[in-house]
């Protein structure tokens, strides 16, 4: 028996290479994976619209960014006959799910969501003083209900499955404990006999890789503009690197600089660099010119094999489809099984 395993990236932005490290290349690895001894994964991969929607809300940009990201998906190495990738948005079960969980979690607890809580904390100061806000209710006012939501969805995406394993960055470990949570709540408030409806998922976080770093030492991230695209040209991945922070205060022990390092270390293992970095010491330039090497020399074979596939976009959308239907014949099935169960279906 397969393992199922369940994981998505949401069309926001150009992926970076800490979606890659983190949680992409992970995808690759375990849909190859295998040891003799198990049979494997079943993988469902999954475009995040619904998700981007909180963020992305100009369906042009939804329908480019949506198409670039299966591109990603492809070019690194996903493969569509063994895979099931496909658009949450086109698996309705998606959302039928999110509202029944809804009636199962509470505000409160929904409120102690990382996002949410730094999506009210970025509000609190200019926002409220600015308009006289006054009520706690009120305050919320910029924060859409998507937002609030999002762990709920995020459940729903990876219990539908009956997913054992979701391979993700540390920023994402929440979102899979609210969905252990959720499948809890679920299994005590309705099912009897000890017999469960969900299974509980368990997140796989790699450590050395659980939160890859950007240019600026901080969290690579979309939202911080600190990042090295995943298909960046070389110019891109010249421009990306020559701005790596390298100022006296952040310069480690032994003259290595930790900004440059701790992304090198991604593309070359840490023996091939320990000569470098010595012959180098506290020569950033140097440094930062074999990262771009390194660099372009990794992801080149990507950025081609990405450009290739972009001639037949056709060819992409018809995969998505294919892969819609795949996975909504397994969303559906477990849907039912659930309406039967919470007695909205005979
Ligand atoms: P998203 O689109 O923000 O990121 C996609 C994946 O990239 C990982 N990641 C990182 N890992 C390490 N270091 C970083 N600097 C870094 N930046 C991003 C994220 O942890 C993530 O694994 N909510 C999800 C999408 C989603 C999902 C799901 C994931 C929706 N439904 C169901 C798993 C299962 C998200 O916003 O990922």
């Amino acid at each position: 028996m397969k393992k199922i395993l369940l994981s998505g990236v949401k069309p926001t932005g150009i992926a970076h290479i800490g979606n890659y490290f983190g949680a992409m290349k992970q995808f690759v690895d375990l849909q190859d994976f295998q040891d003799g001894t198990s049979d494997g994964y079943q993988c469902y991969f999954m475009i995040a619209d619904y998700h981007g929607l909180n963020l992305i809300q100009n369906g042009e940009e939804m329908r480019r960014l949506t198409l670039d990201l299966a591109l990603d998906y492809l070019a690194i190495g996903i493969d569509p006959s063994r895979s099931i990738l496909f658009k949450q948005s086109d698996v309705s079960a998606h959302t039928e799910l999110t509202w029944i969980f809804d009636t199962l979690v509470t505000i409160p607890y929904l409120a102690r969501a990382h996002a949410f809580k730094a999506a009210v904390e970025k509000l609190t100061d200019a926002t409220v003083a600015q308009r006289h806000l006054s009520s706690k209710l009120e305050q919320l006012t910029d924060i859409n209900v998507g937002t609030f939501n999002y762990p709920v969805l995020m459940a729903a995406d990876i219990l539908l499955y009956d997913t054992d394993v979701v391979p993700v960055g540390q920023d994402q470990k929440q979102h899979v404990e609210y969905a252990r949570d959720i499948a809890l709540k679920f299994n005590h408030t309705f099912c009897r006999d000890s017999i469960s409806t969900f299974k509980l998922p368990e997140p796989l976080i790699i450590k050395d890789v659980a939160v890859v770093p950007g240019i600026d030492g901080r969290k690579m991230s979309k939202s911080y503009g600190n990042t090295i695209p995943l298909f960046a040209t070389r110019g891109e991945i010249e421009d990306a690197v020559m701005s790596i922070v390298t100022d006296s205060n952040v310069t480690g022990a032994g003259g290595i600089p930790p900004n440059i390092y701790n992304i090198h270390k991604l593309f070359k293992n840490e023996a091939d660099l320990t000569p470098l970095y010595d012959a180098h010491k506290g020569q950033y330039k140097a440094l930062k010119e074999a990262l771009i090497e390194d660099i372009d020399a990794f992801l080149k074979p990507m950025r081609e094999r990405r450009a290739q596939l972009k001639i037949n976009t056709d060819k992409v959308l018809e995969i998505l489809k294919n892969g819609a239907e795949r996975a909504g014949k397994q969303a559906d099935a477990k849907l039912l099984e659930v309406k039967k169960i919470i007695g909205v279906t005979p």
